[in-house]
Protein backbone atom coordinates (compact mmCIF):
# COMPACT_ATOMS: atom_id res chain seq x y z
CA UNK A 1 0.00 0.00 0.00
CA UNK A 2 2.55 2.11 0.82
CA UNK A 3 4.92 1.72 -1.72
CA UNK A 4 1.92 2.02 -4.62
CA UNK A 5 1.79 5.69 -2.49
CA UNK A 6 5.24 6.33 -3.16
CA UNK A 7 4.73 4.87 -6.42
CA UNK A 8 2.04 6.93 -7.46
CA UNK A 9 3.37 10.24 -5.79
CA UNK A 10 7.19 9.58 -7.82
CA UNK A 11 5.09 8.96 -11.19
CA UNK A 12 2.93 12.34 -10.37
CA UNK A 13 6.24 14.06 -9.90
CA UNK A 14 7.65 12.86 -13.14
CA UNK A 15 4.37 13.35 -15.19
CA UNK A 16 4.46 17.00 -13.67
CA UNK A 17 7.62 17.83 -16.13
CA UNK A 18 11.18 18.91 -15.87
CA UNK A 19 12.34 22.38 -14.67
CA UNK A 20 15.88 23.10 -16.34
CA UNK A 21 18.08 24.97 -15.12
CA UNK A 22 20.57 27.76 -17.10
CA UNK A 23 22.83 29.92 -15.73
CA UNK A 24 24.06 33.05 -17.86
CA UNK A 25 26.92 34.78 -17.54
CA UNK A 26 26.46 38.04 -19.82
CA UNK A 27 28.81 40.83 -20.89
CA UNK A 28 27.27 43.99 -19.20
CA UNK A 29 29.55 46.32 -22.28
CA UNK A 30 29.31 45.08 -25.95
CA UNK A 31 31.55 42.39 -27.03
CA UNK A 32 34.52 43.22 -29.92
CA UNK A 33 32.27 40.72 -32.26
CA UNK A 34 28.64 42.13 -31.73
CA UNK A 35 27.05 42.92 -35.04
CA UNK A 36 24.89 46.18 -35.32
CA UNK A 37 21.53 45.00 -36.62
CA UNK A 38 19.90 47.29 -39.55
CA UNK A 39 16.64 48.74 -38.59
CA UNK A 40 14.93 46.77 -41.95
CA UNK A 41 16.22 43.68 -41.20
CA UNK A 42 12.84 42.43 -41.04
CA UNK A 43 11.33 41.37 -43.97
CA UNK A 44 8.64 39.99 -45.41
CA UNK A 45 8.52 37.80 -49.15
CA UNK A 46 5.72 37.50 -51.69
CA UNK A 47 5.78 34.70 -54.63
CA UNK A 48 6.21 37.42 -58.03
CA UNK A 49 2.99 35.43 -59.27
CA UNK A 50 0.99 35.96 -56.09
CA UNK A 51 1.41 39.47 -55.46
CA UNK A 52 -2.10 40.55 -56.25
CA UNK A 53 -3.16 38.12 -53.23
CA UNK A 54 -1.83 40.67 -50.93
CA UNK A 55 -3.16 43.46 -52.40
CA UNK A 56 -5.97 44.03 -50.10
CA UNK A 57 -6.51 46.30 -47.00
CA UNK A 58 -5.95 43.05 -44.60
CA UNK A 59 -2.23 42.35 -45.86
CA UNK A 60 -1.60 46.03 -45.39
CA UNK A 61 -2.62 46.51 -42.15
CA UNK A 62 -0.57 43.69 -41.12
CA UNK A 63 2.74 45.41 -42.75
CA UNK A 64 1.90 48.45 -41.02
CA UNK A 65 1.51 47.06 -37.63
CA UNK A 66 4.96 45.32 -38.50
CA UNK A 67 6.19 48.74 -39.75
CA UNK A 68 4.93 50.84 -36.64
CA UNK A 69 7.95 48.75 -34.63
CA UNK A 70 10.77 49.76 -37.03
CA UNK A 71 12.36 53.16 -37.65
CA UNK A 72 12.86 52.65 -41.51
CA UNK A 73 10.46 51.25 -44.42
CA UNK A 74 9.66 47.36 -44.17
CA UNK A 75 11.13 46.17 -47.39
CA UNK A 76 8.83 43.63 -49.57
CA UNK A 77 10.52 40.99 -51.97
CA UNK A 78 8.16 40.62 -54.28
CA UNK A 79 9.67 37.25 -56.30
CA UNK A 80 10.83 33.79 -56.53
CA UNK A 81 10.25 30.42 -59.43
CA UNK A 82 7.35 31.93 -60.64
CA UNK A 83 9.01 35.37 -61.17
CA UNK A 84 11.13 33.62 -63.69
CA UNK A 85 8.35 32.59 -65.82
CA UNK A 86 5.81 35.56 -65.90
CA UNK A 87 4.84 37.11 -69.04
CA UNK A 88 3.96 40.75 -68.95
CA UNK A 89 1.17 41.40 -71.45
CA UNK A 90 -0.54 45.08 -71.14
CA UNK A 91 -3.15 44.27 -73.27
CA UNK A 92 -4.45 42.12 -71.24
CA UNK A 93 -7.41 42.36 -68.34
CA UNK A 94 -7.26 40.47 -66.51
CA UNK A 95 -5.07 41.10 -63.92
CA UNK A 96 -3.79 37.25 -63.82
CA UNK A 97 -3.96 34.39 -65.79
CA UNK A 98 -2.51 30.82 -65.15
CA UNK A 99 -1.40 29.55 -68.56
CA UNK A 100 0.39 26.55 -68.00
CA UNK A 101 2.46 24.71 -65.56
CA UNK A 102 2.21 21.97 -63.31
CA UNK A 103 -0.86 22.23 -61.09
CA UNK A 104 -2.32 25.77 -62.07
CA UNK A 105 -3.16 28.17 -60.51
CA UNK A 106 -1.98 27.02 -57.04
CA UNK A 107 2.01 26.49 -57.56
CA UNK A 108 5.29 28.47 -57.46
CA UNK A 109 6.18 26.62 -60.91
CA UNK A 110 3.08 27.57 -63.11
CA UNK A 111 3.44 30.16 -65.72
CA UNK A 112 1.10 33.38 -65.18
CA UNK A 113 0.17 36.08 -67.61
CA UNK A 114 -0.17 39.48 -66.01
CA UNK A 115 -1.59 42.38 -67.31
CA UNK A 116 -1.69 46.03 -66.56
CA UNK A 117 -3.60 46.38 -63.16
CA UNK A 118 -0.98 43.17 -61.74
CA UNK A 119 1.32 46.20 -61.68
CA UNK A 120 -1.12 47.57 -58.75
CA UNK A 121 0.16 45.74 -56.30
CA UNK A 122 3.51 47.60 -55.93
CA UNK A 123 1.15 50.93 -55.50
CA UNK A 124 0.16 49.44 -52.17
CA UNK A 125 2.13 49.57 -49.10
CA UNK A 126 3.34 53.39 -48.76
CA UNK A 127 5.00 52.36 -45.78
CA UNK A 128 6.89 49.51 -47.13
CA UNK A 129 9.81 49.60 -49.78
CA UNK A 130 10.52 46.16 -52.28
CA UNK A 131 12.62 44.53 -54.34
CA UNK A 132 11.19 43.01 -57.28
CA UNK A 133 13.09 39.80 -59.90
CA UNK A 134 14.24 40.66 -63.28
CA UNK A 135 12.85 37.35 -64.76
CA UNK A 136 15.21 35.66 -66.41
CA UNK A 137 13.39 32.25 -67.67
CA UNK A 138 14.97 29.38 -66.33
CA UNK A 139 15.50 27.56 -69.95
CA UNK A 140 17.32 27.89 -72.88
CA UNK A 141 16.28 28.87 -75.83
CA UNK A 142 13.71 31.44 -74.98
CA UNK A 143 13.73 34.21 -77.44
CA UNK A 144 11.63 36.94 -76.03
CA UNK A 145 12.81 36.82 -72.33
CA UNK A 146 14.67 40.24 -72.52
CA UNK A 147 12.26 42.69 -73.93
CA UNK A 148 9.85 40.60 -71.37
CA UNK A 149 12.46 41.20 -68.79
CA UNK A 150 12.80 44.63 -69.23
CA UNK A 151 8.77 45.28 -69.27
CA UNK A 152 8.08 43.86 -66.18
CA UNK A 153 11.09 46.29 -64.65
CA UNK A 154 9.82 48.82 -66.64
CA UNK A 155 6.76 48.76 -65.19
CA UNK A 156 7.42 47.62 -61.28
CA UNK A 157 9.60 50.82 -60.95
CA UNK A 158 7.15 53.12 -62.10
CA UNK A 159 4.54 51.90 -59.81
CA UNK A 160 6.76 51.83 -56.94
CA UNK A 161 8.67 55.35 -57.97
CA UNK A 162 11.97 55.56 -57.54
CA UNK A 163 12.01 56.08 -53.76
CA UNK A 164 10.73 52.93 -53.42
CA UNK A 165 12.59 50.58 -55.43
CA UNK A 166 14.68 48.70 -52.75
CA UNK A 167 16.55 46.57 -54.93
CA UNK A 168 16.00 44.67 -58.71
CA UNK A 169 16.73 40.99 -57.95
CA UNK A 170 18.41 39.19 -61.21
CA UNK A 171 16.53 35.92 -61.27
CA UNK A 172 15.73 33.67 -58.77
CA UNK A 173 17.86 30.00 -57.99
CA UNK A 174 20.15 30.11 -60.64
CA UNK A 175 21.43 26.92 -59.51
CA UNK A 176 18.67 25.30 -61.03
CA UNK A 177 18.64 27.01 -64.65
CA UNK A 178 18.83 24.56 -67.52
CA UNK A 179 22.03 26.81 -68.75
CA UNK A 180 25.57 26.94 -66.93
CA UNK A 181 26.69 29.78 -64.45
CA UNK A 182 28.23 31.44 -67.36
CA UNK A 183 25.14 31.86 -69.71
CA UNK A 184 23.75 32.90 -66.52
CA UNK A 185 25.93 35.81 -65.60
CA UNK A 186 26.26 36.95 -69.88
CA UNK A 187 21.98 37.20 -69.31
CA UNK A 188 22.75 39.18 -65.93
CA UNK A 189 24.73 41.60 -66.78
CA UNK A 190 22.83 42.33 -69.76
CA UNK A 191 19.74 43.24 -67.60
CA UNK A 192 21.83 45.41 -65.19
CA UNK A 193 23.05 47.02 -68.52
CA UNK A 194 19.77 47.85 -70.48
CA UNK A 195 18.23 48.49 -66.70
CA UNK A 196 20.46 51.45 -66.05
CA UNK A 197 19.66 52.58 -69.38
CA UNK A 198 16.21 52.73 -69.18
CA UNK A 199 15.67 53.90 -66.30
CA UNK A 200 18.73 56.68 -66.88
CA UNK A 201 20.20 55.51 -63.00
CA UNK A 202 23.56 57.28 -62.51
CA UNK A 203 26.09 57.63 -60.37
CA UNK A 204 26.29 55.40 -56.84
CA UNK A 205 22.26 54.80 -58.09
CA UNK A 206 23.54 52.03 -60.55
CA UNK A 207 24.15 50.10 -57.36
CA UNK A 208 20.60 48.64 -57.18
CA UNK A 209 20.65 44.86 -58.16
CA UNK A 210 20.48 41.91 -55.99
CA UNK A 211 22.94 39.46 -57.23
CA UNK A 212 22.57 35.48 -56.57
CA UNK A 213 19.17 34.27 -54.50
CA UNK A 214 20.96 30.65 -54.75
CA UNK A 215 18.56 28.14 -53.48
CA UNK A 216 18.62 26.87 -50.37
CA UNK A 217 20.16 23.54 -50.66
CA UNK A 218 23.80 24.40 -51.48
CA UNK A 219 23.45 25.43 -47.74
CA UNK A 220 23.59 21.59 -46.96
CA UNK A 221 26.73 21.04 -48.85
CA UNK A 222 29.90 21.53 -47.26
CA UNK A 223 31.96 21.87 -50.55
CA UNK A 224 33.81 25.47 -51.06
CA UNK A 225 32.55 26.01 -54.77
CA UNK A 226 29.12 26.54 -54.39
CA UNK A 227 26.64 29.14 -54.83
CA UNK A 228 27.26 32.79 -54.60
CA UNK A 229 30.86 31.45 -54.04
CA UNK A 230 30.36 29.99 -57.94
CA UNK A 231 28.41 33.32 -59.68
CA UNK A 232 31.10 35.61 -58.09
CA UNK A 233 34.17 33.80 -59.02
CA UNK A 234 32.05 33.96 -62.79
CA UNK A 235 32.42 37.70 -62.19
CA UNK A 236 28.91 38.37 -61.28
CA UNK A 237 29.50 41.89 -60.07
CA UNK A 238 31.74 42.83 -63.12
CA UNK A 239 29.87 45.81 -63.29
CA UNK A 240 30.07 46.47 -60.05
CA UNK A 241 26.30 47.36 -59.33
CA UNK A 242 25.98 44.69 -56.91
CA UNK A 243 23.75 45.83 -53.80
CA UNK A 244 23.13 42.77 -52.40
CA UNK A 245 24.03 39.07 -52.11
CA UNK A 246 21.33 37.23 -51.80
CA UNK A 247 20.77 33.64 -50.63
CA UNK A 248 17.50 31.63 -49.64
CA UNK A 249 16.56 29.22 -47.43
CA UNK A 250 14.47 26.56 -45.72
CA UNK A 251 14.79 24.64 -42.44
CA UNK A 252 13.03 21.31 -43.73
CA UNK A 253 12.40 19.60 -47.40
CA UNK A 254 9.27 18.34 -48.64
CA UNK A 255 8.14 15.36 -46.45
CA UNK A 256 6.92 13.94 -42.59
CA UNK A 257 6.42 12.62 -40.18
CA UNK A 258 5.17 15.86 -38.97
CA UNK A 259 5.27 15.29 -35.04
CA UNK A 260 6.67 16.13 -32.05
CA UNK A 261 9.71 14.38 -32.00
CA UNK A 262 10.30 15.38 -35.73
CA UNK A 263 9.35 18.86 -34.77
CA UNK A 264 12.01 19.03 -31.87
CA UNK A 265 14.64 16.87 -34.88
CA UNK A 266 14.07 19.22 -37.38
CA UNK A 267 12.35 22.31 -36.66
CA UNK A 268 12.34 23.61 -32.77
CA UNK A 269 16.19 22.88 -32.80
CA UNK A 270 19.37 25.89 -32.09
CA UNK A 271 21.66 23.05 -33.21
CA UNK A 272 19.77 21.97 -36.67
CA UNK A 273 19.67 26.02 -37.33
CA UNK A 274 23.04 27.24 -36.07
CA UNK A 275 24.70 24.16 -38.36
CA UNK A 276 23.55 26.01 -41.76
CA UNK A 277 25.90 29.18 -40.90
CA UNK A 278 28.85 28.55 -41.21
CA UNK A 279 28.26 27.90 -45.18
CA UNK A 280 26.47 31.55 -44.82
CA UNK A 281 29.25 33.37 -43.24
CA UNK A 282 31.59 31.31 -45.89
CA UNK A 283 29.06 33.15 -48.41
CA UNK A 284 29.58 36.32 -46.49
CA UNK A 285 33.68 35.91 -46.47
CA UNK A 286 33.21 35.21 -50.82
CA UNK A 287 31.28 38.12 -51.17
CA UNK A 288 32.98 41.01 -49.32
CA UNK A 289 36.30 39.59 -50.89
CA UNK A 290 34.70 40.60 -54.07
CA UNK A 291 32.78 43.73 -53.12
CA UNK A 292 32.63 44.83 -49.51
CA UNK A 293 29.44 47.31 -50.07
CA UNK A 294 27.68 44.11 -51.04
CA UNK A 295 25.13 43.18 -47.86
CA UNK A 296 24.29 39.68 -47.39
CA UNK A 297 20.64 38.46 -47.25
CA UNK A 298 18.55 35.79 -47.03
CA UNK A 299 15.80 37.13 -49.20
CA UNK A 300 13.60 33.74 -49.34
CA UNK A 301 13.01 31.94 -45.78
CA UNK A 302 10.84 28.96 -45.24
CA UNK A 303 10.19 26.92 -42.19
CA UNK A 304 9.08 23.60 -44.31
CA UNK A 305 8.75 23.03 -48.50
CA UNK A 306 5.78 20.87 -49.16
CA UNK A 307 2.32 20.55 -46.92
CA UNK A 308 3.16 19.83 -43.06
CA UNK A 309 0.06 20.68 -41.00
CA UNK A 310 -0.06 24.42 -39.81
CA UNK A 311 0.32 23.70 -36.32
CA UNK A 312 3.66 22.20 -37.04
CA UNK A 313 4.99 24.48 -39.56
CA UNK A 314 2.53 27.62 -39.18
CA UNK A 315 1.84 27.46 -35.11
CA UNK A 316 3.56 28.94 -32.49
CA UNK A 317 6.08 26.32 -32.92
CA UNK A 318 7.61 27.50 -36.09
CA UNK A 319 7.09 30.88 -34.67
CA UNK A 320 9.93 29.76 -32.35
CA UNK A 321 12.37 28.56 -34.58
CA UNK A 322 11.62 31.91 -36.94
CA UNK A 323 12.92 33.62 -33.38
CA UNK A 324 16.11 31.69 -32.89
CA UNK A 325 17.03 31.64 -36.76
CA UNK A 326 16.51 35.56 -37.25
CA UNK A 327 18.59 36.07 -33.80
CA UNK A 328 21.11 33.41 -34.55
CA UNK A 329 21.46 35.08 -38.52
CA UNK A 330 21.55 38.69 -37.02
CA UNK A 331 24.43 37.45 -34.94
CA UNK A 332 26.21 36.07 -37.74
CA UNK A 333 26.03 39.59 -39.74
CA UNK A 334 23.01 38.62 -42.41
CA UNK A 335 21.80 42.26 -43.01
CA UNK A 336 17.74 41.23 -43.74
CA UNK A 337 15.85 37.88 -43.08
CA UNK A 338 12.31 37.76 -45.51
CA UNK A 339 9.73 35.36 -44.79
CA UNK A 340 8.27 33.91 -47.79
CA UNK A 341 4.52 33.16 -48.06
CA UNK A 342 1.67 32.61 -50.36
CA UNK A 343 -1.69 31.38 -49.47
CA UNK A 344 -0.93 27.61 -50.48
CA UNK A 345 2.16 27.70 -48.07
CA UNK A 346 1.32 26.35 -44.78
CA UNK A 347 4.28 27.82 -43.20
CA UNK A 348 2.78 31.28 -44.16
CA UNK A 349 2.73 34.25 -41.38
CA UNK A 350 -1.04 34.71 -42.62
CA UNK A 351 -3.00 33.65 -45.65
CA UNK A 352 -4.12 36.38 -47.65
CA UNK A 353 -7.14 35.49 -49.30
CA UNK A 354 -9.41 31.96 -49.82
CA UNK A 355 -8.01 31.20 -52.73
CA UNK A 356 -5.56 28.39 -51.38
CA UNK A 357 -6.08 24.92 -52.47
CA UNK A 358 -4.56 23.92 -48.52
CA UNK A 359 -5.83 26.68 -46.92
CA UNK A 360 -8.55 27.48 -45.08
CA UNK A 361 -9.43 31.63 -46.18
CA UNK A 362 -7.67 35.14 -44.70
CA UNK A 363 -6.18 34.35 -41.00
CA UNK A 364 -3.52 35.19 -39.51
CA UNK A 365 -1.87 32.13 -38.04
CA UNK A 366 0.37 31.60 -35.07
CA UNK A 367 3.67 32.20 -36.46
CA UNK A 368 2.98 35.62 -37.15
CA UNK A 369 3.36 36.90 -33.11
CA UNK A 370 7.65 36.43 -33.85
CA UNK A 371 7.40 39.04 -36.23
CA UNK A 372 6.50 41.70 -33.82
CA UNK A 373 8.81 40.00 -31.04
CA UNK A 374 12.02 39.70 -33.66
CA UNK A 375 11.40 43.91 -34.57
CA UNK A 376 11.16 44.90 -30.94
CA UNK A 377 14.22 42.82 -30.65
CA UNK A 378 15.87 45.15 -32.91
CA UNK A 379 14.27 47.86 -31.87
CA UNK A 380 13.82 51.48 -33.77
CA UNK A 381 15.40 54.75 -33.58
CA UNK A 382 17.71 55.12 -30.40
CA UNK A 383 16.98 51.33 -29.35
CA UNK A 384 19.25 50.09 -32.04
CA UNK A 385 21.65 47.75 -31.16
CA UNK A 386 24.94 45.87 -31.64
CA UNK A 387 23.90 42.00 -30.92
CA UNK A 388 25.88 38.40 -29.60
CA UNK A 389 24.78 35.18 -29.17
CA UNK A 390 25.38 34.20 -25.29
CA UNK A 391 27.04 30.72 -24.48
CA UNK A 392 24.18 28.44 -22.89
CA UNK A 393 26.73 26.44 -20.54
CA UNK A 394 26.35 22.35 -22.07
CA UNK A 395 25.39 23.97 -25.88
CA UNK A 396 21.72 22.67 -25.79
CA UNK A 397 19.39 22.45 -28.84
CA UNK A 398 16.16 23.13 -27.02
CA UNK A 399 17.42 26.76 -25.45
CA UNK A 400 19.33 29.49 -26.86
CA UNK A 401 19.73 33.44 -25.56
CA UNK A 402 20.83 36.71 -27.23
CA UNK A 403 22.06 40.00 -25.71
CA UNK A 404 21.33 42.99 -27.56
CA UNK A 405 23.68 46.36 -26.59
CA UNK A 406 23.17 49.71 -27.23
CA UNK A 407 24.78 51.58 -30.29
CA UNK A 408 25.61 54.42 -28.54
CA UNK A 409 26.84 53.48 -24.54
CA UNK A 410 27.59 49.55 -26.00
CA UNK A 411 25.74 49.29 -22.29
CA UNK A 412 23.41 45.71 -22.44
CA UNK A 413 19.99 46.99 -23.15
CA UNK A 414 17.42 43.44 -24.02
CA UNK A 415 18.25 40.16 -23.69
CA UNK A 416 16.02 37.46 -25.38
CA UNK A 417 15.50 33.53 -24.17
CA UNK A 418 14.18 30.60 -26.56
CA UNK A 419 12.78 27.84 -24.98
CA UNK A 420 12.06 25.73 -28.00
CA UNK A 421 11.25 22.78 -25.73
CA UNK A 422 8.54 21.28 -27.50
CA UNK A 423 5.16 21.02 -25.90
CA UNK A 424 1.98 20.76 -26.75
CA UNK A 425 -1.28 18.52 -25.66
CA UNK A 426 0.37 15.46 -27.08
CA UNK A 427 3.49 15.61 -25.12
CA UNK A 428 2.64 12.83 -22.24
CA UNK A 429 3.47 15.22 -19.66
CA UNK A 430 2.87 19.04 -17.44
CA UNK A 431 4.43 21.75 -19.59
CA UNK A 432 7.96 22.21 -18.17
CA UNK A 433 10.19 25.41 -17.94
CA UNK A 434 13.55 26.78 -18.09
CA UNK A 435 14.58 28.78 -14.73
CA UNK A 436 17.09 31.12 -16.35
CA UNK A 437 19.43 33.33 -13.94
CA UNK A 438 21.27 35.82 -15.42
CA UNK A 439 23.59 39.02 -14.68
CA UNK A 440 22.58 42.37 -15.51
CA UNK A 441 24.49 44.65 -13.83
CA UNK A 442 25.08 45.47 -10.29
CA UNK A 443 23.00 49.64 -11.26
CA UNK A 444 19.79 47.52 -12.25
CA UNK A 445 17.08 47.53 -9.88
CA UNK A 446 14.62 45.78 -11.69
CA UNK A 447 13.56 43.83 -14.97
CA UNK A 448 10.98 44.23 -17.47
CA UNK A 449 9.89 40.69 -19.25
CA UNK A 450 7.35 40.39 -21.78
CA UNK A 451 6.24 36.84 -23.86
CA UNK A 452 5.63 35.27 -26.77
CA UNK A 453 2.98 32.60 -25.69
CA UNK A 454 0.46 30.26 -26.75
CA UNK A 455 -1.70 28.13 -24.21
CA UNK A 456 -1.32 25.49 -26.91
CA UNK A 457 2.13 25.16 -26.59
CA UNK A 458 3.51 25.00 -29.98
CA UNK A 459 0.64 23.47 -31.57
CA UNK A 460 -0.92 27.43 -31.08
CA UNK A 461 -2.43 28.57 -34.54
CA UNK A 462 -4.19 31.48 -33.86
CA UNK A 463 -7.12 33.16 -32.79
CA UNK A 464 -8.53 33.15 -36.49
CA UNK A 465 -7.96 29.20 -36.89
CA UNK A 466 -8.18 27.25 -33.35
CA UNK A 467 -10.35 30.09 -32.11
CA UNK A 468 -10.35 32.04 -28.66
CA UNK A 469 -7.96 28.47 -26.78
CA UNK A 470 -5.42 29.09 -29.58
CA UNK A 471 -4.61 32.61 -29.26
CA UNK A 472 -1.03 33.68 -29.70
CA UNK A 473 0.17 36.63 -27.71
CA UNK A 474 3.59 38.31 -27.82
CA UNK A 475 3.50 40.95 -24.67
CA UNK A 476 -0.45 40.16 -24.66
CA UNK A 477 -1.26 41.31 -28.52
CA UNK A 478 -2.28 39.32 -30.41
CA UNK A 479 -3.54 39.70 -34.70
CA UNK A 480 -6.55 38.02 -36.68
CA UNK A 481 -8.24 38.80 -39.49
CA UNK A 482 -11.51 38.25 -37.61
CA UNK A 483 -11.32 40.80 -34.72
CA UNK A 484 -8.92 43.21 -35.78
CA UNK A 485 -8.55 43.13 -39.51
CA UNK A 486 -4.77 42.60 -39.04
CA UNK A 487 -4.44 45.46 -36.98
CA UNK A 488 -3.40 43.49 -33.66
CA UNK A 489 -5.66 43.75 -30.39
CA UNK A 490 -4.95 43.24 -26.57
CA UNK A 491 -7.72 40.50 -25.73
CA UNK A 492 -6.91 41.33 -21.96
CA UNK A 493 -7.05 45.06 -22.71
CA UNK A 494 -3.94 46.36 -22.30
CA UNK A 495 -0.24 45.10 -23.12
CA UNK A 496 1.07 42.35 -20.57
CA UNK A 497 4.90 42.55 -19.22
CA UNK A 498 6.17 41.61 -15.87
CA UNK A 499 8.50 43.60 -13.16
CA UNK A 500 10.93 40.86 -11.73
CA UNK A 501 13.58 41.99 -9.15
CA UNK A 502 17.43 42.41 -9.71
CA UNK A 503 18.76 40.86 -6.26
CA UNK A 504 22.58 41.41 -6.63
CA UNK A 505 23.08 42.49 -10.09
CA UNK A 506 21.28 39.06 -10.84
CA UNK A 507 18.15 38.05 -11.92
CA UNK A 508 16.14 34.72 -12.28
CA UNK A 509 12.95 34.39 -15.21
CA UNK A 510 11.19 31.40 -15.75
CA UNK A 511 10.22 30.35 -19.49
CA UNK A 512 8.13 27.34 -20.03
CA UNK A 513 8.71 24.88 -22.92
CA UNK A 514 7.77 26.59 -25.92
CA UNK A 515 7.81 30.01 -25.19
CA UNK A 516 10.18 32.92 -25.82
CA UNK A 517 10.73 36.25 -23.74
CA UNK A 518 12.71 39.67 -24.01
CA UNK A 519 14.33 40.53 -20.74
CA UNK A 520 14.64 44.54 -20.83
CA UNK A 521 17.22 46.35 -18.67
CA UNK A 522 16.40 49.21 -17.30
CA UNK A 523 20.20 50.02 -16.86
CA UNK A 524 21.78 53.29 -17.67
CA UNK A 525 20.33 56.99 -17.88
CA UNK A 526 16.58 56.28 -18.13
CA UNK A 527 17.07 53.40 -15.53
CA UNK A 528 18.51 55.80 -13.01
CA UNK A 529 15.72 58.25 -14.01
CA UNK A 530 13.38 55.90 -13.13
CA UNK A 531 14.89 54.99 -10.11
CA UNK A 532 15.45 58.85 -9.03
CA UNK A 533 11.93 59.87 -10.00
CA UNK A 534 10.34 56.57 -8.04
CA UNK A 535 11.87 57.09 -5.24
C1 LIG B 1 8.45 25.22 -13.33
O1 LIG B 1 8.41 23.82 -13.37
C2 LIG B 1 8.46 23.22 -12.08
C3 LIG B 1 8.55 21.71 -12.26
O2 LIG B 1 7.48 21.25 -13.04
C4 LIG B 1 7.22 23.64 -11.29
O3 LIG B 1 7.28 23.09 -9.98
C5 LIG B 1 7.17 25.16 -11.19
O4 LIG B 1 5.98 25.57 -10.59
C6 LIG B 1 7.26 25.77 -12.57
N1 LIG B 1 7.40 27.21 -12.42
C7 LIG B 1 6.63 28.06 -13.04
C8 LIG B 1 6.87 29.50 -12.72
O5 LIG B 1 5.77 27.71 -13.85
C1 LIG C 1 32.13 36.15 -30.13
O1 LIG C 1 33.24 36.05 -29.26
C2 LIG C 1 33.05 35.15 -28.17
C3 LIG C 1 34.27 35.21 -27.26
O2 LIG C 1 34.83 36.47 -27.22
C4 LIG C 1 32.84 33.75 -28.69
O3 LIG C 1 32.55 32.88 -27.63
C5 LIG C 1 31.68 33.74 -29.67
O4 LIG C 1 31.58 32.47 -30.27
C6 LIG C 1 31.88 34.78 -30.76
N1 LIG C 1 30.65 34.81 -31.55
C7 LIG C 1 30.66 34.69 -32.87
C8 LIG C 1 29.32 34.71 -33.55
O5 LIG C 1 31.67 34.60 -33.52
C1 LIG D 1 2.03 53.77 -42.22
O1 LIG D 1 2.10 53.08 -40.98
C2 LIG D 1 1.58 53.83 -39.89
C3 LIG D 1 1.87 53.06 -38.62
O2 LIG D 1 1.35 51.77 -38.66
C4 LIG D 1 0.10 54.08 -40.14
O3 LIG D 1 -0.43 54.86 -39.10
C5 LIG D 1 -0.10 54.80 -41.47
O4 LIG D 1 -1.47 54.91 -41.76
C6 LIG D 1 0.59 54.03 -42.58
N1 LIG D 1 0.51 54.78 -43.83
C7 LIG D 1 0.04 54.26 -44.96
C8 LIG D 1 0.09 55.13 -46.15
O5 LIG D 1 -0.38 53.11 -45.02
C1 LIG E 1 27.66 46.07 -69.80
O1 LIG E 1 28.19 47.37 -69.89
C2 LIG E 1 29.59 47.45 -69.67
C3 LIG E 1 29.98 48.91 -69.62
O2 LIG E 1 29.50 49.57 -70.74
C4 LIG E 1 30.31 46.65 -70.75
O3 LIG E 1 31.70 46.68 -70.51
C5 LIG E 1 29.83 45.23 -70.73
O4 LIG E 1 30.39 44.50 -71.80
C6 LIG E 1 28.32 45.15 -70.83
N1 LIG E 1 27.92 43.75 -70.59
C7 LIG E 1 26.98 43.16 -71.29
C8 LIG E 1 26.72 41.71 -70.99
O5 LIG E 1 26.33 43.72 -72.14
C1 LIG F 1 -8.36 34.83 -27.09
O1 LIG F 1 -8.61 36.00 -27.81
C2 LIG F 1 -9.98 36.33 -27.92
C3 LIG F 1 -10.09 37.51 -28.86
O2 LIG F 1 -9.38 38.61 -28.36
C4 LIG F 1 -10.53 36.62 -26.52
O3 LIG F 1 -11.91 36.90 -26.62
C5 LIG F 1 -10.31 35.40 -25.64
O4 LIG F 1 -10.69 35.71 -24.32
C6 LIG F 1 -8.87 34.98 -25.65
N1 LIG F 1 -8.76 33.69 -24.99
C7 LIG F 1 -7.97 33.50 -23.93
C8 LIG F 1 -7.94 32.10 -23.39
O5 LIG F 1 -7.31 34.37 -23.45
Amino acid sequence: MLSSLAAAALFTALAQADNTQHTLSIQQDAPSNATAVPADFFSFSWETAYLPSFDNDFSENIINSIYARMSKPIIIRVGGTSGDLIQVDLDQDETRRCVSGPSCPYSSQDTWSVGKSYFDGFRRFQNATMTFQAPMTPVDPEDNWLPNSMEYVRQAYNALGKERVNAIALGNEPDYYSYGVEQYVERALKVENQTIEMLGLEGEDRRIFELGDIGWTVLKQRGDDFGLHKVFTNDLNANGYGKYAAQHYYQTDVGGPYDNDALQDRLMNHHAIADRFPQIQKGIEYVHQEDSKIDFVISELGAALGVPPVSWAGGLGAGLWAVDLHLTAMSRGVKRVSNNMFEDAPDSFWIPNDEGQFTTGPSVQGIFPSAAFITDFVGKGDSLGKVVEVDVPGQPQDFSAFAMYDLQSEELARVALVNMKVWNENSNQARGNASVTLNVGNGVESVTVKRLHSDKGSAGVGFDQGGPEHNVTWAGEQWSFKIDEGKGHFPTGESVQETVAVMNGQVTVTVPDTEAVIIYIKGGLLGFLEQVFSA
